[in-house]
């Protein structure tokens, strides 16, 4: 079974072919990282533009490395939600339209759920029941996954997603976009006790995230050497930020696999690729943790195929009609 699969939500496109269950024949991505970190964030006009101007070359190389014409798929994924409407209409449209003309079933997919797929493409071995964190630029989340298709939401941030928390944080210190791989990268030979950021909501006996205290105390302490004109320890505060992101993400990991019994815990989302993060839940005997190789952690059209593949066998085919993008998309 061959399924193409489409990635456009935010502002990288991606495209894969997947030959049955986890097979990855091909993957493209285009990011448009460099486009957009001279405007110091995603410009979503300007993302659904260099969509528009990469999806369909993309699909053209990826058939062609492949050796095989589009009426040779047997599906279609497409992410359908969430994203931001623009860019999602250039994937799904693109997508229905290529369905129509080769006569191909087309799935539309939850970004969210393509995210928790992203771990599984290298872990046969793999299987529900686990639990998912996804933590990515627009969410942070941990779902308990009984049965695939069978996802209960155990918590998710009150306020910024933690990626979002980096991205802002980066801002606060002067940082290029995105936030994320700065501070991963400047934190290592910083000092992560240098700053005693608090750990958000680390003591609650609730599976719920919030990131935006900690980025207010970042903000107060960068005020204070600007107020007096000192340089930023910039790697201190990369590191010490880090410890109480990390710590936070770490602690509700562990609750949540406390309160659901499950010693398995798939992680995923560009946070995912966070150095810290790795080590630190790769080091608790308490779980075992999967995670997405680094290139898949951040958006791509891999996990969307794996995840339209597996929802397409489980329920089978909806009809084009229904595959209508979704910014708000959310409930897995
Ligand atoms: O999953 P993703 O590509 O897009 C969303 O669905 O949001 O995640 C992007 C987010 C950005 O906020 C970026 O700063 C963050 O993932 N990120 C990281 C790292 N690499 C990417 N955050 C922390 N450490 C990293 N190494
Ligand atoms: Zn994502």
């Amino acid at each position: 079974m061959l399924t193409l699969g489409i990635e456009t939500s935010c502002d990288d496109t991606g495209v894969a072919v997947l030959k049955d269950e986890r097979e990855v024949l091909c993957e493209y991505l285009s990011s448009q990282i460099a486009d957009h970190s001279r405007f110091g964030g995603v410009i979503p006009e300007f993302a659904a533009r260099k969509h528009l101007e990469n999806l369909l070359p993309l699909i053209n190389a990826a058939l062609r490395e492949c050796g095989i014409r589009g009426q040779d798929l047997d599906l279609i994924a497409v992410t359908r939600g969430p994203g931001l409407m623009g860019s999602l209409i250039v994937g799904v449209m693109t997508a229905r339209a290529m369905s129509q003309s080769w006569r191909v079933p087309v799935i539309g997919v939850n970004h969210l759920e393509g995210h928790m797929f992203a771990p599984l493409v290298d872990a046969p071995d793999l299987e529900p029941p686990f639990i998912s964190l996804i933590v990515s630029g627009g969410h942070t989340e941990i779902i308990d996954v009984e049965a695939f298709g069978k996802y209960e939401l155990l918590g998710e941030t009150r306020d910024d997603a933690a990626g979002e928390a980096y991205d802002k944080a980066a801002r606060i210190m002067g940082l290029k976009y995105p936030g994320g791989p700065e501070i991963d990268r400047l934190a290592k030979t910083g000092d992560p006790h240098a700053f005693g950021f608090p750990v958000p909501l680390k003591n609650t006996d609730k599976v719920e995230f919030s990131f935006s205290g900690l980025k207010t105390a970042l903000l107060w302490q960068v005020k204070k050497f600007q107020e007096k004109g000192d340089a930023l320890p910039v790697n201190d505060l990369c590191a010490s930020f880090q410890r109480a992101a990390v710590d936070a993400l770490v602690s509700k990991v562990l609750l949540a696999s406390r309160l659901t019994g499950r010693k398995r815990v798939a992680v995923s989302g560009g946070v995912s690729a966070n150095s810290a993060l790795r080590e630190a839940l790769k080091s608790r005997r308490e779980v075992n943790v999967w995670l997405p190789k680094l290139s898949r952690c951040t958006d791509n059209a891999v996990m969307i195929a794996m995840a339209g593949r597996n929802a397409w066998v489980r329920n089978g085919c909806v009809s084009n009609d229904d595959v209508v993008p979704d910014p708000s998309l959310h409930e897995l």
